[in-house]
């Protein structure tokens, strides 16, 4: 039996499955493990199963010690895991690619509309008792039809949310690194373009890339200045993609017309700035928040740690 551990609680069976075959250390809290408690809890582990807010580096790598052999990501991304010191000690790292896909594309596309038509502060306004009655003019938003989604890092999520955009009838503009599957960009009726067209000509500019040293403040002061005056960003990829300063900056003087977030670039603090703000949704990192989609992201974690334990070839690498 193979000393495993568990960083926080999870939806669905992962937890039961890996406790059946090894030796299970489970932080049965849903909340993130203290850095501490953290270290403490890693000593002498086989494998370690953690969260996006838990960081794995060489600190944690060295109070793990040598049997460590894999390191099971409950997130797609993982800025949170230095993949390279891994690798240097022989961990296998891996990810959830696939399983939150739709649940994160659903909800770019909720803060796509939520941003467009003003919702969150139009909720705000009948939760607060405000006087408020129909009018012709009051609330207005603008419309998603024609209008151009541009996707930044068209991978699997980039793609799937770009698809839902031409379900709502709008154009779709994508960018990133590398050349997206010519089959899907053929089906979505898609321009590929580059990153300075992309921020010139979307009326929407949906971000997901993965968070790495050549991603970190790629919308900043300069990118923002290139979009419309008209356009919104929306960002469900990592908080530090976007210069949250130069945001801020930006939606007070009129240079974007507003802003869906669901990542910030210091979680959970939020840039005062964005709180005072009624042109901006904000929420708190939800992409893959869904009893289906937490469970299944667990449930693939665990099949790495079990894969790896058992000496195969885990099912989701991140080769970095
Ligand atoms: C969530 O943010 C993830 O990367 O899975
Ligand atoms: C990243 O930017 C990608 O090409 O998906």
């Amino acid at each position: 039996m193979a000393r495993v551990v568990l960083t926080a609680r999870v939806p669905g069976g992962a937890a039961g499955r890996l406790a059946a075959a090894h030796d299970l250390v489970h932080r049965d809290v849903d909340s993130p493990t203290p850095r501490a408690e953290l270290l403490a809890a890693v000593a002498g582990a086989d494998a370690l199963a953690c969260m996006l807010v838990d960081r794995v580096d060489d600190e944690l790598l060295d109070a793990a010690g040598p049997a460590l052999r894999v390191v099971a990501n409950v997130a797609v991304g993982h800025d949170n895991v230095d993949v390279a010191a891994c690798r240097a000690r022989g961990v296998v790292v891996t990810n959830t690619p696939g399983v939150l896909t739709d649940a994160t594309a659903d909800l770019a596309i909720a803060l796509t509309l939520m941003t467009t038509r003003r919702l969150g502060a139009a909720e705000r306004r009948v939760r607060t008792g405000e006087p408020w009655g129909w009018s012709m003019t009051g609330g207005l938003g603008t419309g998603l039809r024609g209008k151009v989604f541009g996707v930044v890092g068209p991978g699997a999520i980039g793609l799937a949310t770009a698809r839902r955009a031409v379900a709502l009838g709008m154009e779709v503009a994508l960018s990133g690194r590398s050349e997206p599957d010519p089959v899907a960009v053929d089906r979505l009726g898609a321009r590929v373009v580059g990153l300075d067209e992309l921020f010139e000509t979307a009326d929407v500019v949906s971000l997901h890339c993965p968070l790495t040293p050549q991603t970190h403040h790629l919308v900043d002061a300069g990118r923002l200045a290139s979009m419309k005056p008209s356009a919104h960003l929306v960002n469900t990829a990592r908080g530090p993609v976007v210069d949250e300063a130069a945001l801020v900056r930006a939606l007070e003087a009129g240079v974007i017309a507003g802003a869906g977030l669901d990542v910030f670039e210091d979680e959970p603090r939020v840039h005062p700035g964005l709180l005072a703000r009624e042109d901006v949704v904000l929420l708190p990192h939800v992409g893959s928040a869904t009893v289906e989609t937490r469970a299944a992201m667990a449930d693939l974690a665990a099949d790495n740690v079990l894969a790896v334990l058992a000496g195969q070839e885990p099912l989701t690498p991140v080769r970095g």
